[in-house]
């Protein structure tokens, strides 16, 4: 299969090919390919951010949700899930602890379309205010383009809202007839046209998920040029439609984030919370396949537990900002260190 390492060789060079060619890689899987991507984006990482892996602080503010995605843990109608949400003061507290330890990024992050405009901005602008040098990243689903503007005008800086698929039949599949792929489409869109730092992502062997939908997904990827990436395997939650449905794995995941880093050089790829759920070096194993961002948990300890996407979530000992110190040593023991520093974009 000589060819695929050649469209490997191709990506690498000219940062495009065709989504044909993206599913031949897909389909293409073996130990083999996977060791020669994880290499040549191991390089390029390290061609563009050095060594450095940058931190988050990620602050789940509410785990109530609008939407009933067939997949998550804190879906509309799981009864099972104690709902919260933290207000401004909490937040903010969350914030101070956070900046403290290092952090220069905050995570807004929760349930999508509920919590109120006005509350978003006086929280941005309160969050600004205290700490001007830091940046701030919503992720909280999907709203009007009036509604981001002013979260933008509040001084928030980045918004995360994955995609989930690039495919809309397999988005229905997902999906509740209420929710529209064309409207997450548009939100993206507009969020790029306001001027945030955009992120959007995708889960990894997530139900009806082909090597064709995820090679659009890299299409995807490749055309909208989003500044950030979430990308991470697919978890069962036994409380969802699809709890019968097997998780995504680890290589799986790992192929993707390299093909992402090659794709986009620059491309601030966090090595997720999820990964790191499947396995016990599951951020490790993502940092060296080509990731540069990690996002560790700031929320109050007491409401860790409710905000479960997915069963078996990791909330404790590591995915704990009190656990910085252990995080700054498992990044130095594969010879990366964590930077205390917005860790925007690099332009190229
Ligand atoms: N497994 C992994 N990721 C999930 N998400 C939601 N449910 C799950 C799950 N069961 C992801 C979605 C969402 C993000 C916040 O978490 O991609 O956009």
């Amino acid at each position: 299969m000589d060819k695929l390492y050649k469209l490997i060789d191709k990506l690498e060079r000219e940062q495009t090919l065709k989504v044909e060619e993206y599913e031949a890689i897909i389909n293409g899987k073996t130990a083999q390919l996977l060791e020669y991507v994880k290499t040549k984006a191991d390089a390029v990482r390290q061609k563009v951010y050095g060594n450095e892996v940058f931190i988050r602080g990620l602050i789940e503010v509410s785990n109530y949700c609008l939407n009933d995605c067939y997949y998550c843990g804190i879906r509309k109608s799981n009864r099972n899930c104690e709902r919260y949400s933290l207000g401004k003061s909490e937040i903010l507290e969350c914030c101070k602890e956070g900046y403290a330890l290092g952090f220069r990024t905050f995570v807004l992050q929760g349930g999508e379309g509920v919590l109120k405009i006005d509350l978003i901005c006086d929280t941005v602008r309160e969050i600004k205010r205290q700490y001007p040098d830091c940046a701030v990243t919503l992720s909280l689903g999907e709203y009007s383009c009036d509604e981001y503007k002013k979260m933008r005008e509040a001084g928030a800086d980045r918004y995360l809202l994955r995609h989930e698929t690039a495919d809309s039949a397999h988005y229905e599949k997902l999906h509740p007839k209420l929710m529209s792929f064309d409207n997450r489409i548009r939100c993206l869109n507009d969020l790029k046209r306001l001027g945030f730092q955009v992120g959007c992502g995708f889960m990894v062997g997530s139900p009806y998920q082909t090597a064709k939908t995820l090679a659009k997904d890299l299409k995807f990827i490749e055309e909208f040029s989003p500044d950030m990436c979430g990308v991470g395997p697919y978890i069962t939650h036994k409380d969802t439609p699809f709890s019968t449905h097997p998780s995504g794995t680890l290589e799986d995941t790992l192929f993707l984030l390299s093909l992402i880093r090659l794709i986009k050089p620059n491309i601030l790829l966090p090595s997720t919370t999820a990964l790191g759920t499947i396995d016990k070096e599951g951020r490790e194993k993502g940092i060296l396949h080509g990731a540069n961002v990690v996002m560790p948990n700031l929320s109050p300890k007491s409401v860790r537990k409710k905000y479960e996407l997915y069963n078996g979530k990791i909330s404790t000992d590591l995915e704990s900002a009190g656990h910085i110190e252990e995080l700054k040593n498992k990044m130095e023991s594969i010879g990366f260190k964590i930077v205390t520093s917005r860790g925007d974009i690099k332009k190229i």
